[in-house]
């Protein structure tokens, strides 16, 4: 299968991922519901490839926004954000890595953006929608990880394992996590929706969803009553930066 077939299918099959995520749960209809990519009446595969790539492209810089204090301008973070720039080749580099026959091609590429950037993502890895790394350098995550949307990592993270074995070794994260600069998060545990952990803290056990996770090892504890993870920013930034 040539190279641009390999990205069609693998780019057709995310965004059928994505239609079905956006299902109504009412009536089950896809169409009802706004989808970031609406497909004209006759396009072709390229074509559609080319506005999935916008779409994600907007969605992602739209995130960043959101998330870092010091972007003042959509262009100035497409153009110098190291983190968005590991997360789009990362992309890349998972799509290739779907098919055995470019899997080399996906390494090398990989190895490439991670030389760009100081971010290594094993292109292996399975990460949601809205992923944001600030700052970048120093970032390493593995292979069997799986994130969820709308995570935030500052630099200095790991995502790693604690076993030599080729199985799930990695962390699950759910949705809405962040994880603060220069923290390990180690072995097969899960972190639940709404974590956050602390700066420079050491995480080898699961974490419950909406929880915090400080120090070494990591001791939890719930986040305020009432209190969103957003809002948490006001009271405690030093945890993360
Ligand atoms: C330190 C290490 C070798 C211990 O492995 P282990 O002997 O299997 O440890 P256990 O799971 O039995 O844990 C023993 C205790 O140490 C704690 N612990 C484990 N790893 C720790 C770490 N890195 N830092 C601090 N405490 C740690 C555990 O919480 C546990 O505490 P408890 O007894 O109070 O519950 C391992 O956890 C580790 O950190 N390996 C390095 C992994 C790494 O660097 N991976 C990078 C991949 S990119």
């Amino acid at each position: 299968m040539s190279l641009l077939a390999t990205l069609t299918s693998g780019l057709r099959r995310e965004r059928e991922l994505s239609w079905e995520l956006r299902a109504d749960p009412d009536t089950g209809l896809t169409s009802r519901v706004e989808p970031v990519l609406r497909p004209g009446p006759v396009t072709t595969p390229h074509r559609h490839m080319l506005r999935r790539i916008v779409a994600m492209v907007r969605e992602d810089l739209d995130a960043a926004m959101l998330r870092d204090p010091a972007a003042y301008s959509r262009l100035e973070m497409f153009l110098s954000s190291a983190g968005l720039h590991a997360i789009w080749g990362y992309r890349l580099a998972h799509i290739l890595w779907g098919n055995i026959a470019t899997r080399g091609l996906s390494r090398l590429w990989s190895q490439f953006v991670r030389a760009l950037t100081g971010v290594e993502i094993h292109p292996g890895a399975t990460i949601g929608r809205r992923f944001f790394i600030d700052h970048g350098m120093g970032v390493v995550i593995g292979e069997t990880t799986v994130i969820g949307d709308d995570v935030m990592i500052y630099h200095g993270v790991t995502l790693g394992g604690r076993s030599l074995s080729r199985t799930k070794r990695h962390p699950t994260l759910g949705n809405r996590v962040t994880i603060g600069a220069g923290a390990k998060v180690l072995g097969p545990i899960t972190l639940g929706d709404d974590v956050q952990v602390g700066a420079n803290s050491v995480v080898v056990k699961d974490v419950p969803t909406g929880f915090v996770a400080i120090g070494i090892p990591a001791v939890v504890r719930p986040a305020i009553d009432g209190v969103s993870p957003e809002e948490m920013l006001e009271f405690e930034p030093a945890i993360w930066i």
